[in-house]
């Protein structure tokens, strides 16, 4: 990614690489449902905590670029205290919570092997962050196109790429 980048651009190719990661997350999750010995079930829960690893850095960084280099911007234009920019705040929030309560079930699931409660956090967390950037490829990314300048859209990807 360079500063001549479109920043929606940008934002929509980190939104590929978080679906490609949603997609081994869900098939890790259906295997641990069906893990017939310890060794196997040990497995997929050190590739879940890699899932739970990614969601705290590169999703979180993801977050913190829309958050803080292209909301405030788009936000002159549609507002931040109410309509999408606002739901898409609430989302990242709650994408934070749910991933917390993952990594809760995570290490519950070493201990009583409770499968279920693992599984639905995993699948919470995985529906909603898929949906939430289906939206904003959608619907918010969209709008930005529409009103954003190229001078704007220039600022807002050198801040993303200060953002680390
Ligand atoms: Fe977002
Ligand atoms: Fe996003």
């Amino acid at each position: 990614m360079d500063a001549n980048h479109d920043p929606l651009e940008a934002l929509r190719m980190e939104h590929e690489g978080i679906r490609d990661v949603l997609n081994k997350f869900e098939g890790y999750l259906k295997k641990a449902a069906a893990a017939e010995s310890d060794e196997n079930g040990n497995n997929l829960i050190n590739r879940l905590s890699e899932i739970a690893a990614f969601m705290d850095k590169d999703m979180e960084i993801h977050f913190k670029r829309e958050e803080e280099a292209l909301f405030p911007v788009l936000g002159n234009y549609i507002g931040v205290e109410t309509g999408p920019i606002n739901v898409m705040l609430i989302e990242h929030n709650h994408c934070r919570d749910l991933s917390a309560d993952f990594k809760v079930k995570i290490n519950g699931y070493r201990q009583d092997k409770d499968y279920k409660a693992l599984a639905d956090a995993g699948n919470s967390l995985s529906r909603l962050l898929s949906e939430h950037e289906d939206k904003e490829d959608h619907i918010l990314f969209n709008m930005a196109q529409m009103h954003l300048t190229q001078d704007e859209k220039q600022n807002i990807m050198e801040k993303i790429l200060s953002i680390n």
